[in-house]
C-alpha cells in the first residue's frame, strides 16, 4: 500500500495519460483520487465504498483487485450497501443469480434516490451479455458505470470518466488477450490467498455460460504466480488456492508451455508457505503426473474438487464433457489409492434436457462408487445462447425437483458416513475465524477442507495447530486443542 501512495503522488497529471498499462491505471487513479477529494469536501466525510460480490471465487478475487483500487483512490469500505458507491460484481452461471441481482438493484435505486451523490456500479459475469446491458440501460437509468469482467483493472478509468461527463459509462468488452499485473489489491484474509493461474475458459461445455462471459483461456506466466506466491507469504499468508476454470489446462498457450504439475512444482519450493489448495481440475485432462506430484508434495492439501456433472456417458457426451462414467470411476480410484486420506467432492447437475430416470441412475450409481466427502449440486437452468438451451428434451419441473431430493439424501448419507472416519484423531488444521456463532469457539479447515470448531480464542487466527477430534457433526467436526 505504502508503494502505491508513493508512485501515485509523483504522477503529473497535466500530462497525457500513458498508453501502456499498468502506468495507465496508475495514471487514472492518481486523478480519480482528485475528484474523490472533492466529493469528500462536498459530503463532509470520508466517501464510502461497498461491493457486493455474487458467485464464484473468480468475482470473489476480482472483488478484492476492484476493492484495491477503490481503496487507493480514497474510498473507505463500509460493511453495507448504505455507501457513497456501490459495486455489484455479477455471476450469471444460473438464472436465479440474474433475477437476485434485478431484485437488489430496484431497491439500490431507491436509496439512491434520497441521496444523488451515490454512485452505482455494475461488473462481472452477467455485463457480458448484450441483453442484460440493454436492460440495465432501459430501465435502471440510475446506474454510473458498467463494465465486465474483462476490464476490471481499468476501474479507476472509468470512473473518472463518469466524474467527468454525464450519463452512465458502459464499457463492455467481448474477449481480451491481456492480463494486467502490478495493480492493487485489498486482501480478505491475513493468512489465505486465491491466486489467479488462469483465466477464461475452453471447453464449452454445452449447458455452461463461462466460455461466453469469461472468454478465451489465458495463463499467468509462472513467474508473475511465483513472485505474487512469495510476496503473500512474506506477507504472512500460509496458504493458497490457486484458481482457473479448468487448472489443469494451465500453461499450454504459454510460449514456453509448462504443465500444472510443474507449476505446483515451482510453488512448492516457497519456503514458509504451508498449503497449496487449488480448484477447479476438469475430470478429462487431470493427469498421472498431478496425481503423482499430489502424492509426492508435503504442502498440496489432500483434497480433490472432481466435478461430475452427471453420471450418464449418454449425458455427459450431451454436456460435451469428454469422459465416461467408467472413466471418471477410473480416475476416483486412482486419485484414492495413490493420495491418502484424501477427500473428493464434486458439482453435479440435474435435470439436464433428455436426462430420463436411467440417466439419473446411473448419476447416483456413480455418487454411491464415489463415495463423495461432500458435493454441490444443481439444477439445471437453461442459459440463452449455450447450445443445451436450444436441446429437445428439456426435463419437467416436478420431475427435476424429484431427482433432485433424492440426490441430496443419498449424497447426505454419505458425508455423514466420512465425517466418523477421523473422530480421535489429531489433524492439523489452519484456523480461519472466531465461529460466527459462539465466540468462544474458533473455526478452521483441514487439509483435506472440512470444518473444525474447537474452544479457542482469537489470537489463533491464521496459526496452523493441532486439533484432536471429538465428534462427528454431519459435515463438520468438534475438537479440543492438543498438545501433540
Ligand atoms: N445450470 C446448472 N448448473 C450449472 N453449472 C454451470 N452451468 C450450469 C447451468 N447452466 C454448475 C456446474 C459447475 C458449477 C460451477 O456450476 O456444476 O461445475
Ligand atoms: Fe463451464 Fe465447463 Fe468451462 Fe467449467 S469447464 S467453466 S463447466 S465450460
Amino acid at each position: 500500500m505504502e508503494d502505491f501512495n508513493n508512485l501515485l503522488k509523483d504522477i503529473d497529471l497535466s500530462a497525457e495519460a500513458p498508453k501502456e498499462e499498468p502506468q495507465r491505471q496508475y495514471y487514472y487513479m492518481a486523478k480519480a483520487r482528485e475528484y474523490v477529494k472533492q466529493l469528500s469536501k462536498r459530503l463532509g466525510h470520508t466517501p464510502t465504498c461497498h461491493i457486493a460480490t455474487f458467485g464464484c471465487q473468480m468475482n470473489a478475487r476480482d472483488s478484492e483487485k476492484l476493492m484495491g483500487i477503490l481503496e487507493q483512490i480514497g474510498y473507505v469500505a463500509a460493511d453495507s450497501e448504505n455507501a457513497d458507491f456501490v459495486l455489484y460484481n455479477t455471476c450469471t452461471v444460473r438464472e436465479n443469480a440474474n433475477l437476485k441481482v434485478y431484485g437488489r438493484l430496484g431497491h439500490l435505486g431507491a436509496v439512491k434516490r434520497s441521496n444523488p451523490d451515490m454512485m452505482i456500479g455494475m461488473c462481472g459475469c452477467m455485463m457480458q451479455e448484450p441483453d442484460v446491458v440493454e436492460k440495465i440501460r432501459k430501465s435502471y437509468r440510475f446506474v454510473d458505470v458498467v463494465f465486465g469482467t474483462h476490464n476490471i483493472y481499468k476501474l479507476a478509468e472509468l470512473l473518472v470518466s463518469r466524474f467527468e461527463s454525464e450519463g452512465m459509462i458502459i464499457d463492455i468488452w467481448k474477449d481480451t488477450d491481456k492480463i494486467v499485473e502490478e495493480l492493487p489489491n485489498e486482501r480478505r484474509f491475513s493468512f489465505k490467498q486465491g491466486v489467479n493461474i488462469t483465466f477464461g475458459c475452453n471447453n464449452f461445455c454445452s449447458y455452461c455460460i463461462v466460455p461466453y462471459v469469461r472468454g478465451r483461456e489465458r495463463s499467468r506466466e509462472p513467474k508473475d504466480i511465483i513472485r505474487e506466491i512469495e510476496s503473500l507469504v512474506a506477507d504472512g499468508v500460509v496458504e493458497v488456492m490457486l484458481l482457473g476454470q479448468n487448472v489443469n489446462s494451465y500453461g499450454r498457450s504459454l510460449e514456453t508451455p509448462v504443465t500444472f504439475a510443474q507449476l505446483l512444482q515451482e510453488i512448492e519450493k516457497i519456503d514458509g508457505l504451508e498449503r497449496i489448495r487449488f480448484m477447479t481440475p476438469h475430470p478429462k485432462d487431470l493427469s498421472d503426473e498431478l496425481i503423482e506430484v499430489m502424492k509426492n508434495s508435503k504442502k498440496i492439501c489432500n483434497h480433490v474438487h472432481l466435478p461430475l456433472q452427471s453420471g450418464s456417458s449418454r449425458i455427459l457426451k450431451l454436456m460435451n464433457r469428454h469422459y465416461t462414467k467408467e472413466h471418471y470411476l477410473e480416475l476416483v480410484e486412482k486419485i484414492r489409492r495413490e493420495i491418502p486420506d484424501v477427500s473428493i467432492t464434486t458439482d453435479i447437475i440435474v435435470g439436464f434436457p433428455q436426462e430420463t430416470e436411467e440417466d439419473f441412475l446411473e448419476t447416483m450409481d456413480v455418487v454411491e462408487k464415489a463415495q463423495y466427502e461432500s458435493a454441490y449440486t444443481f439444477i439445471y437452468s437453461k442459459r440463452t445462447g449455450t447450445p443445451a438451451a436450444s436441446m429437445d428434451g428439456q426435463v419437467p419441473e416436478d420431475v427435476v425437483k424429484d431427482r433432485f431430493d433424492r440426490l441430496l439424501e443419498k449424497l447426505s448419507g454419505i458425508s455423514a458416513k466420512h465425517i466418523d472416519k477421523y473422530v480421535d484423531t489429531i489433524q492439523d488444521v489452519l484456523v480461519e475465524s472466531v465461529n460466527d456463532h459462539d465466540s468462544s469457539l474458533v473455526t478452521g479447515r483441514m487439509r483435506n477442507n472440512t470444518l473444525v470448531h474447537f474452544p479457542g480464542e482469537s489470537g489463533l487466527v491464521g496459526k496452523i495447530v493441532n486439533v484432536h477430534l471429538t465428534e462427528g457433526k454431519g459435515f463438520y467436526y468438534f475438537g479440543e486443542l492438543s498438545d501433540n
